[in-house]
């Protein structure tokens, strides 16, 4: 799904927009925020915070047990490692007083060619990571979204994450929308990306994203029994929603 790289004219790494957040730092201030390529010093460190954070908070990964399964870890980290290595990905960062930098929030983005192999299913070999990219892939291949919106690239986020104490401060909202600025600089138009939970929807809606499909983790089991999360329910997150936006019109 990864054979599309980043053109060697376009500036790299690039800062494509800096801002503050909503909150205020305990000496009164606004903290500030920039939002920048990965570079390859922090692909080890997202990998990591997939690992530790992102695994264990998204409501699917959550309630399938995921980082229970070594092999299902690996297979998505190794598509991780991957989609990285495309160098369209972004990064939040901030600075301490102190003038140390740290992580505050990433978009893992992966650019798709409209012939590029998306069966997900094919290549993971643990048994949830087969269970989950199963849901991934029946989501995305209900309608064929590049006939459906006459795109021949598409790019998609695909891993949307902000460490709990930045949280609520717009950083997502940031991060979602600096995607924008990357897309036109490449020439795409489109970002069709599925949302599979409540907070990242709501971040999504905001941004102007809207549905193109849905799924409810009930009509998951329908579709196929082994299509489970148990537990699920309990959460706000309801559904799997693939959305889009289309910058020209944003
Ligand atoms: C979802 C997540 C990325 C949101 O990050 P965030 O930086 O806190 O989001 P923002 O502050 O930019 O929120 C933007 C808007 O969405 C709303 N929002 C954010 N998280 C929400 C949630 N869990 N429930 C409802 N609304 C939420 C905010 O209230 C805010 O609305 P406002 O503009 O009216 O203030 C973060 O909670 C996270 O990393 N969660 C775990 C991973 C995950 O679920 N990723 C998304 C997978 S689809």
């Amino acid at each position: 799904m990864t054979t599309w790289t980043r053109p060697t004219t376009l500036e790299f790494p690039k800062v494509w927009v800096t801002f503050e957040g909503k909150g205020v730092t305990s000496s009164g201030t606004k903290q500030k925020f920039w939002i920048q390529d990965v570079t390859d010093d922090y692909k080890e460190e997202i990998i990591h915070y997939i690992i530790t954070g992102y695994l264990k908070d998204t409501p699917i990964y959550r309630y399938s047990k995921f980082t229970d399964d070594p092999q299902s870890v690996e297979d998505y980290v190794t598509m991780w490692r991957k989609i990285l290595d495309q160098n369209v990905s972004l990064i939040c960062l901030t600075q301490d007083g102190r003038g140390q930098t740290s992580v505050v929030g990433f978009n893992i983005y992966a650019v798709l060619h409209k012939n590029a192999n998306r069966n997900l299913v094919e290549i993971m070999k643990g048994r949830v990571s087969k269970m989950v990219a199963g849901t991934q892939s029946h989501i995305w291949n209900i309608k064929d979204i590049f006939t459906e919106l006459n795109i021949d690239f598409n790019i998609t986020s695909w891993g949307l994450y902000v460490l709990p104490e930045f949280r609520l401060q717009g950083i997502a909202y940031e991060l979602l929308k600096a995607g924008r600025e990357i897309a036109v600089a490449l020439g795409i138009n489109v970002s069709v990306t599925l949302f599979t939970s409540f907070g990242g929807q709501s971040v999504a809606e905001r941004v102007g994203f809207r549905d193109i499909t849905k799924c409810s983790f009930e009509d998951f089991e329908r579709v196929n029994p082994l299509f489970k999360f148990p537990g699920i329910e309990a959460d706000s997150s309801k559904a799997m929603r693939l959305m889009y936006i289309r910058y020209s019109d944003s």
